[in-house]
C-alpha cells in the first residue's frame, strides 16, 4: 500500500517535470518552427523569383544589365525593364525612400506584396490570382519574403551616395518621374559605354559616333560632345546628349541625315524606362559619347 503511494507519487512529479519542462519548450518549438517554415518559404520564393521575376529584375535583383544578370527585353536583348528590388531604397530605413515617394503608408512586406500581386504600370505583370495572375497567395507571400530577403544588415549598413541627374527641359519632366530615385553610380567608363550603345542598337540609326559606319536616320553623333551644347539654350552638351536619350521629344534635332528631323521624333521613347532604371549604363554612355569631355557630376 505504502509502496503504491511512493510509486504512484514520484509518477506524477516525473510527469509534472515531463510536462513543465514540454511547456517551457513550447515557445522555443515555436520559434524554430516558424524559422523553418520561413526558411521553406523563402526558398520557394527564390525559385520563384529565378522563374518570373529575374528575366526583368535581374537575377541578383539589382536590375542592372551587363554581365548576364538574366534580363530579357521584348527583343531577346540583355536589357533590364524592372526596378531594382535588391536595393536600399525600397528595403532600408523606416519607412523605405520608394514607399515614401510613392504615397504608401503601410508595411514595406505590404508595398511588395501589393506590387506584386496586382502589378503596376503597363510592363510590371499582375501576379496573384485574385488579380488574374498565375500565382496564388501563398506564392506571392513567398516570393516576397525571398526579395525582402535581400534586406540584409549588409545591404542596409549604409545610405549609397546619390547621384544628381541633370536638370530637364519642362517638356521631359512628367515623362519619367521615377528618374529622380537616388542610386550609386561611378565615373562612366567610355568603353563600356560603347557596348551600351551597340546592345540598346543606338548604330542603327546614329551610325558609329567615330564615324566609321554612317547615320541613317539620326543626326550624327560625331561632334555631339560640342553641337550638344548648341542646341537649348543653357543645356551644356553632355546634359542636351542626356535629355535626348531620355526623352527624344522634347526637343527635336534640325537636322537628320535625309532632311529635316521629323516630329514626333523617329527615335523610340523606350530608352528613358531601360536606361534610367540602368543608371550605371547611362554614365557609361554618356562617358562615350562626350569622349574627353565627360564629366562625372
Ligand atoms: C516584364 C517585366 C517584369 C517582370 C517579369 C516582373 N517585373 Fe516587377 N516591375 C517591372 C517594372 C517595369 C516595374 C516598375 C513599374 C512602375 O513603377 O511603373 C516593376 C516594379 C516592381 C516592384 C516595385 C519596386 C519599386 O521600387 O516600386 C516590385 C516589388 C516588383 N516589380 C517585383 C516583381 C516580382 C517579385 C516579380 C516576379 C514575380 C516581378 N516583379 C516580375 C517589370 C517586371
Ligand atoms: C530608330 C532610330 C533611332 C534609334 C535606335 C536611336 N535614335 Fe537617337 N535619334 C533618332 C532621331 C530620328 C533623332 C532626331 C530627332 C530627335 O531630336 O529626337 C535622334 C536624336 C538623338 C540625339 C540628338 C542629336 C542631335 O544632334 O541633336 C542624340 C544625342 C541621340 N539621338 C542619341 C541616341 C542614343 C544614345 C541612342 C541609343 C540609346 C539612340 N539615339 C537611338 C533616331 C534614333
Amino acid at each position: 500500500m505504502q509502496v503504491k503511494v511512493v510509486i504512484g507519487t514520484v509518477a506524477f512529479m516525473l510527469t509534472m517535470i515531463v510536462l513543465g519542462y514540454a511547456a517551457l519548450r513550447e515557445p522555443t518549438r515555436l520559434e524554430d518552427f516558424a524559422g523553418a517554415a520561413h526558411g521553406r518559404s523563402v526558398e520557394q520564393g527564390a525559385y520563384l523569383y529565378i522563374n518570373n521575376c529575374a528575366s526583368c529584375h535581374g537575377i541578383d535583383g539589382t536590375a542592372t544589365s551587363g554581365e548576364d544578370n538574366g534580363c530579357r527585353d521584348a527583343n531577346g536583348d540583355p536589357n533590364c525593364l524592372g526596378l531594382p528590388l535588391n536595393n536600399y531604397f525600397l528595403l532600408c530605413g523606416n519607412p523605405p525612400r520608394r514607399s515614401i515617394d510613392l504615397g504608401w503608408e503601410g508595411t514595406t512586406e505590404n508595398f511588395i506584396k501589393k506590387t506584386v500581386a496586382a502589378g503596376r504600370g503597363a510592363i510590371m505583370p499582375a501576379w496573384s490570382n485574385d488579380f488574374g495572375g498565375p500565382m496564388r497567395p501563398d506564392q506571392v507571400q513567398n516570393v516576397t519574403n525571398y526579395v525582402l530577403n535581400w534586406g540584409s544588415e549588409e545591404l542596409c549598413a549604409e545610405e549609397p551616395i546619390t547621384f544628381p541627374w541633370p536638370e530637364f527641359g519642362p517638356g521631359a519632366a512628367e515623362a519619367f518621374q521615377s528618374l529622380t530615385d537616388p542610386v550609386e553610380i561611378m565615373a562612366g567608363d567610355p568603353e563600356l559605354g560603347a557596348q551600351v550603345y551597340l546592345s540598346n542598337g543606338c548604330n542603327a540609326c546614329h551610325g558609329l559616333p567615330d564615324g566609321t559606319a554612317a547615320a541613317t536616320v539620326g543626326p550624327s553623333l560625331t561632334e555631339i560632345a560640342t553641337n550638344g551644347a548648341e542646341r537649348i539654350e543653357g543645356y551644356s552638351a553632355q546634359d542636351y546628349i542626356y535629355e535626348s536619350i531620355l526623352a527624344p521629344n522634347a526637343f527635336i534635332s534640325p537636322e537628320c541625315p535625309n532632311g529635316p528631323c521629323t516630329s514626333p521624333s523617329l527615335m523610340p521613347g523606350t530608352f528613358a524606362l531601360t536606361l534610367s532604371r540602368n543608371p550605371q549604363d547611362m554614365a557609361n554612355l554618356l562617358a562615350y559619347l562626350m569622349g574627353d569631355a565627360y564629366t562625372h557630376p
